[in-house]
């Protein structure tokens, strides 16, 4: 029988934790055993590639990376063919804002939160096909302004692209209510996930968007997974950016047709064993549970925030926000980058600088941040080593 994961005795799973207070789960998760284990039985018990063979060990691999996509897709309420594997959030966007059809002036709305990821493609296509680009503002809170983003939305407006939560201040967005306001018009909506993907429940229909992605190593499976999840009605709109093998029905040397669903988009050998492990890592998250996951990582955040506050020279920006276990603050006297070094010292392991994000720390009037991001996995010890150093800076 397979044992089910529990939240006290988790850690266990993960043998780094046992050595490092590990607090940059915002730029990349761990890997628990199973996810481990999952990606080394591939390469040791049956490595071959997929949809290429008859021979047993293909047949082997083409199942278990199609039991993947199934799974990624169970978790957050997809269809298996809605699903396509790829790197990360990055390419993810990258592949919508290269394979939707555009013309001069469609209108595109993004946030002044975004990540470089959600925000370099549109300022590319602006500049490439002179799309129209709009920046949606923060409010006081932390999150996007929602009466803004409706007041700019009208029927020109092609595109909506917003962050689920922000991977700087952990500020999470209403994004139902901006699916609302995009299916009222009819413009697509891409959500980027990779902040709440294994922070929070997550269901693709409730929050009605058309494209929604995220990376797997953020949710514990290897670096080099992610997905993107492409509504099954408009994956006729969405042309592949990359043709080539493994995604063709038939091929001449004049033109060739494409396999339906995710094959479309999956073209050349991907990586095999990251997606199966990305597969067992999302059964990992489910087999503990989302909500409990979500509840564990708000009282640690509390408990961190309420612990920081106390301590002088420091600033929590947004201490009040609703917001995802990734909690931004900075010492007023010492450069962000220089806490971190001194927390490295003590085996004590956080981001800081511009987190990828530098027109939203240029608005902020930021040089840099320290950033402290939570997972399940982390304990109240973790945060106890953190409060115990920072205070002697
Ligand atoms: N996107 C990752 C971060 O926010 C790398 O740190």
């Amino acid at each position: 029988m397979i044992k089910k994961p529990k939240l006290d005795s988790i850690r266990e799973d993960f043998p780094l934790l046992d050595q490092k207070t590990y607090l940059d789960n915002a730029a990349t998760s761990l890997s628990p055993k199973p996810v481990l284990n999952t990606f080394v039985e591939y390469n040791e018990k049956y490595r071959a590639n997929i949809g290429r063979g008859v021979h047993h060990l293909s047949k082997m691999a083409s199942h278990k990376y199609r039991q993947a996509h199934r799974k990624v897709a169970n978790f957050i309420g997809a269809q298996e063919d809605e699903i396509i594997f790829l790197k990360n959030t990055t390419e993810a966007v990258n592949i919508v804002s290269r394979g939707l059809e555009w013309e001069k002036n469609d209108h595109v709305i993004v946030s002044k939160m975004e990540h470089h990821s959600n925000l370099l493609p549109w300022i590319r296509l602006e500049k490439e096909k002179e799309i129209n680009l709009e920046f949606v503002d923060i409010r006081k809170d932390g999150s996007i302004d929602i009466e803004e983003l409706e007041n700019k939305v009208d029927k020109n407006t092609k595109l909506v692209s917003i962050s689920h939560a922000s991977n700087v201040l952990g500020t999470i967005n209403q994004i139902q209510k901006v699916g609302e306001i995009c299916d009222k018009i009819g413009t697509y909506f891409l959500v980027d996930a990779a902040q709440t993907i294994s922070h929070s429940p997550i269901d693709v229909k409730e929050i009605n968007c058309d494209f929604l992605c995220f990376s797997g190593h953020k949710a514990l499976a290897p670096t080099g997974t992610g997905a993107l999840y492409v509504k099954n009605k408009i994956q006729g709109e969405l042309a592949p950016l990359v043709v080539g093998g493994g995604m063709v029905e038939d091929v001449s040397l004049q033109d060739f047709s494409v396999k339906e669903g995710y094959d479309t988009y999956e073209a050349g050998t991907p990586n095999i064993g990251g997606g199966i492990a990305f597969g067992e890592a999302v059964d990992y998250l489910s087999d503990i549970g989302m909500k409990k996951i979500e509840n564990h990582i708000t009282e640690l955040k509390d408990y961190l925030v309420r612990e920081l506050i106390e301590i002088s020279d420091i600033e929590v920006l947004y201490p009040n926000s609703k917001r995802i276990g990734v909690i931004p603050f900075h010492n007023r006297n010492v450069s962000s980058h220089k806490v971190a070094a001194l927390l490295d010292q003590e085996d004590i392991i956080l981001r800081s600088g511009e987190h990828c994000s530098q027109p939203l720390l240029k608005k902020l009037g930021y040089n840099g941040l320290l950033r402290a991001s939570l997972l399940f996995y982390n304990s109240k010890e973790d945060i106890d080593n953190l409060i115990r150093a920072i205070r002697k800076y």
